[in-house]
């Protein structure tokens, strides 16, 4: 499972948060959108990190065989250290953890070690300094465009300035990084984020939510190549 890789670092990518899809039917509603998707997001919450709990490595065992997209696994956890082994072994291609968290780069060889791919995540209100040390040894860098907890939340523009700041060191440093924004991405908000330079986008609400996720995802897609080329 290991072998599903990301890949090339630096296209866009559009990546479903499956926390907005149905859990009783979740293996269909993730085929449903296959066609137009490129990773698949997992938002998991410990209930301690973030004042929610969602799933963990049984239900990512559980999708595997469904798919063969990019699990790109979110960790909001406050001890990712615990689960990333069984998180790994479950069939994630991809952890992120938070640098809210601390021991980020003990964090990052774990991850490395465990053969994942490895993304650090940032939530708005940290400074870009908080995750510049790491960028040379990471493959993802995750700035949220909410406050992690919750699906449906408003996108804040705000951030907007670090995601161009770290659009500049990436192509500054020519570092081999996936840029991705995660909450409130839509249709009106995801050439807002490309044109300031992420690459993968994550959406849960505006795909999952919609009557009909496939034509949901094509249109997000389309709205986010809008925004790379007038960059
Ligand atoms: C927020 C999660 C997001 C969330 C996005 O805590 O990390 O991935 O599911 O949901 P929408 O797209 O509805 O904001
Ligand atoms: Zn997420």
């Amino acid at each position: 499972m290991l072998s599903i890789d990301a890949g090339t670092t630096g296209a866009l990518r559009v990546a479903p948060s499956i926390l907005a899809a149905d859990f009783g039917a979740l293996a269909r509603a993730v085929g449903e959108v296959d066609a137009e998707t490129d990773w698949l997001h997992v938002d998991v919450m410990d209930g301690h990190f973030v004042p929610n709990v969602s799933i963990g490595p049984p239900v990512v065992q559980s999708l595997r065989p469904y798919s063969n997209k990019f699990f790109d696994c979110h960790l909001m956890m406050s001890e990712p250290e615990r689960y990333l082994e069984a998180f790994a072994k479950s069939g994630a291609n991809g952890c992120t953890v938070h640098v809210e968290v601390g021991h980020t780069a003990d964090l990052i060889r774990q991850m490395r070690d465990l053969g994942l791919r490895v993304g650090l995540a940032a939530n708005p209100d940290a400074p870009f300094e908080a995750v510049e040390p790491f960028l040379e040894d990471i493959d993802l860098l995750l700035l949220m465009t909410v406050f992690p907890g919750f699906g449906g939340q408003s996108f804040i523009p705000d951030v907007m300035e670090k995601v161009a700041r770290a659009r500049h060191a990436i192509d500054d440093g020519a570092l081999a990084l996936d840029l991705e924004v995660d909450g409130g991405i839509d249709e009106v908000t995801a050439p807002i984020a490309t044109s300031a330079g992420a690459n993968v986008l994550v959406a849960g609400s505006a795909i999952f939510a919609r009557a009909n996720p496939l034509e949901a995802a094509t249109l997000l897609r389309r709205a986010a190549e809008r925004g790379r080329s007038c960059d």
